[in-house]
């Protein structure tokens, strides 16, 4: 029987930045990286770009498809060329904006890139949104796909620990950062529903990572709907945790580290340490390509991807409850009903004070 060939699919992408470290680059030029993914899955071709520097956009279409157009405004892009899958690699504060604007126009898909938003309530309206007008909207979590987190999932399912009990992870921010830790939380965890959330925040060193303030200092502890404890330390003195993530089960532990070797594994009775090498680091490349590559393919089978922003939510659900969490100096029973930012509103209104490092 033949099989039936995927349909070629027309790629937009919205922000083209420049790659990070290259003369000019604001960020790291994430739309570079989603159109390596797209082209090594053999089955898109760039049809146009729309970004406000006209200089990022030519350099990106030179280097990726000469042919295809350039635009300013988004909309007049998304109305002109009706692309099937649009990329969003703007800075946070934009995501759910321009992702509420491009899904009328019913792309089959949308992949945006991490955080969410800086307001839970545009997190909710632009997964919503997308649904409404039945286009699939991923959220670019790449970091399910990178070997050492995959492996560290596979070891878990496998039962090399026992079944889970407790998640502990550290890394620089909350929402910047903190989001991929707290997905990969979720991932470990099956994407288990959170039940509720206590948490802390410090703006003693606080950050703006593309242009989104992120506290210097703090804590969300959280339990889900499994009895599963997850603990994450952000910030200052982060890193005396010792690893990025520790999963502890009722037969041993396995973490991750900040650096090679990343994986390791002790079982209970082991007096040392067990390296797991993948062969790759937890910050490849390849995860992007294999996050887009499993996008697509759950788009042709009607399934539900890794990235999906059901999957997405509950992280970023986490996030604004920590700031929630923060303003109530009390436990934040999910769902979180939607709001903004706490923290933004306490820095507004004076409540609380960022103070950025010189
Ligand atoms: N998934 C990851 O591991 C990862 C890593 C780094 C960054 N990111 C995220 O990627 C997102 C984009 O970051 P970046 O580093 O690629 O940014 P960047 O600064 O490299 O590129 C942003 C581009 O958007 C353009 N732009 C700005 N406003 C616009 C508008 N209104 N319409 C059209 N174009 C506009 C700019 O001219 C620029 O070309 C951020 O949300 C960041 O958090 C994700």
């Amino acid at each position: 029987m033949a099989t039936r060939t995927p349909p070629l699919l027309k790629v937009a992408m919205i922000g083209c930045g420049k790659p990070r470290g290259t003369e000019g680059a604001t960020g790291f030029g994430m739309a570079h990286r989603h159109m390596a993914g797209y082209t090594r899955s053999g089955r898109c071709t760039l049809a146009a770009v729309a970004d406000l520097s006209r200089e990022n956009a030519e350099a990106f279409v030179a280097q990726h498809h000469p042919a295809a157009a350039i635009f300013s405004d988004y909309r007049k892009m998304m109305r002109a060329v009706r692309p099937d899958v649009v990329s969003v690699c703007l800075w946070p504060h934009l995501h759910a904006r321009v992702v509420g604007g491009v899904a009328p126009f019913q792309p089959r898909v949308i992949l945006c890139e991490k955080p969410m938003d800086i307001h839970w309530d545009a997190c909710l309206r632009m997964h919503r949104t997308c649904r409404k007008h039945g286009v699939l909207l991923a959220i670019n979590h790449q970091r399910r796909f990178n070997l050492p987190l995959a492996k560290a999932k596979a070891l878990l399912d496998g039962g090399a620990i026992g079944g889970l009990r407790r998640l502990d992870g550290a890394w620089h921010n909350l929402s910047d950062a903190g989001t991929h830790v707290l997905d990969m939380m979720f991932f470990f965890n099956g994407d288990t529903p959170a039940e509720w959330v206590l948490g802390q925040i410090d703006m003693r060193g606080a950050t703006k990572v593309f242009g989104a303030i992120n506290a210097g200092h703090g804590i969300s502890e959280f339990r889900f709907q499994n009895g599963v404890r997850a603990v994450y330390h952000f910030g200052h003195q982060h890193a005396e945790l010792g690893c990025l993530l520790r999963l502890t089960g009722e037969g041993g532990m396995i973490e991750i580290l900040f650096d090679a070797p990343w994986l390791r594994l002790r079982r209970h009775g082991q007096a040392e340490w067990e390296v797991v090498d993948t062969g790759e680091s937890i910050h490849d490349d390849q995860a992007i390509y294999r996050g887009i590559a499993d996008m697509l393919a759950c788009l042709d089978a009607g399934t539900v991807p890794q990235l999906a922003s059901e999957r997405a939510l509950r992280a970023t659900e986490i996030i604004f409850a920590t700031h929630e969490s923060a303003r109530r100096r009390g436990r934040v029973d999910l769902p979180l009903r939607a709001g903004k930012c706490a923290m933004l509103a306490m820095l507004a209104s004076g409540e609380l004070k960022a103070e950025f490092p010189d």
